[in-house]
């Protein structure tokens, strides 16, 4: 574990917290004070620093600006009423975000120096996390090749960087989603599983002609026949069909999302049938022309629980039941908000006090 006086901190001379209007946050467009960033060099990283928020330069060769090597990771800071503050799960994401750096030929990060560096930055500027039932303050870790180097190989240069957003829920309302039958987000051997920028500028055609259809986001289908469901653009994806909760088995072409884990375990622990599996659009289909869709919804970080209202596919779509009236989805909602807040119970320990 690095001393928390091993990162050189320089602490900002003006805060724009007064300045910042917190009734009325757009998602990932305000930032608080502080960043925290770490360069890696000559085989090693370098002494971790935390800075007042600001513009970076570099040079225009950055080799992250020609091949994409670049990684991210999503997570969050909660507050109560009380000023009690933490975050959910960290582990879990530090460890997905070295996953994501070995698939992109990028160093890992040690576990306690990232954990140190959070915590410290997220203490620093602890009074950006809002308290709203709703709000929390978003992290995005990142990092990027910086070698000054226009070959295509593997950067020997790196910087990680973190930088926070208070923010409110990233869908307002529940969402349509259109069946891609045609564009691929992954495909077998490819890093769809990774947290690599290069996945999500892909997406974003696909995302912008959905749109223009009247949909929200897209629901992806597997690369080879389009026939199976894998994710949702900036979520997993889950099912209720029948009184038993599906979701798509993961693969090297899907997110192992810390929401849809802690959506199955919570399942699991409450009694319900849980089952890891291919789903076909098809059977999705069935179900709600059985009257068996009973709830339909994506779950990340920055979505938390997003109620699917409708599913299109081609020229047909399928309206769903009543969000409001959905059993499993608010209760999960309700009891991941409580968890955060610190007003339940936390028999798996995944709350991180730092208060
Ligand atoms: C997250 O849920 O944290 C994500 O990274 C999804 C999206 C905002 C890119």
């Amino acid at each position: 574990m690095i001393e928390t006086q091993l990162i050189e901190t320089v602490r900002t001379k003006q805060s724009r917290l007064a300045q910042t209007d917190f009734d009325n946050l757009a998602f990932g467009r305000t930032f608080s004070d502080h960043m925290a960033l770490m360069d890696y060099r000559d085989g090693k990283w370098q002494k971790p620093k935390i800075l007042p928020y600001q513009n970076l330069s570099m040079s225009p060769c950055a080799s992250v600006i020609h091949y994409g090597q670049s990684i991210f990771e999503g997570m969050k800071a909660y507050k109560n009423e009380e000023g009690r503050f933490g975050l959910f799960r960290p582990d879990r994401n530090i460890e997905r975000m070295n996953k994501s750096a070995v698939r992109m030929c990028m160093p890992e990060i040690p576990t306690d120096v990232f954990m140190e560096l959070l915590s410290e930055l997220i203490r620093i500027d602890h009074e950006w996390i809002p308290a709203g039932e709703l709000s929390s303050l978003y992290i995005r870790p990142f990092m990027f090749a910086t070698d000054e180097y226009i070959g295509v190989k593997a950067s020997e240069d790196y910087r990680f960087m973190i930088i926070t957003s208070p923010v409110n829920a990233y869908y307002s309302k529940p969402v349509r989603v259109k069946v891609e039958r045609h564009y691929t987000r992954a495909a077998r051997g490819g890093t769809g599983f990774a947290k690599a920028a290069g996945n999500y500028a892909g997406s974003m055609h696909p995302a912008k002609l959905a749109n223009r259809d009247g949909y929200d986001q897209l629901l992806w289908t597997d690369a080879k026949e389009h026939k199976y469901i894998e994710e949702s653009g900036t979520m997993n994806v889950m099912f209720v069909i029948d009184g038993v909760l599906v979701t798509p088995e993961l693969s090297d072409t899907i997110l192992d999302g810390v929401t849809r884990r802690s959506v199955l375990r919570m399942a699991k622990d409450w009694g319900m049938k849980v089952e890891e599996r291919r789903i076909a659009v098809d059977e999705i289909k069935a179900a709600h022309a059985a009257g068996k869709l009973e709830e339909a919804f994506g779950c990340g970080t920055a979505a938390t629980i997003a109620h699917i209202e409708a599913i299109g596919d081609g020229s047909e779509t399928m309206e769903l039941p009543d969000p409001k009236e959905r059993e499993l989805s608010n209760k999960i909602m309700k009891y991941f908000t409580d968890l955060k807040k610190f007003r339940t119970l936390d028999p798996h320990g995944w709350m991180v006090e730092l208060s």
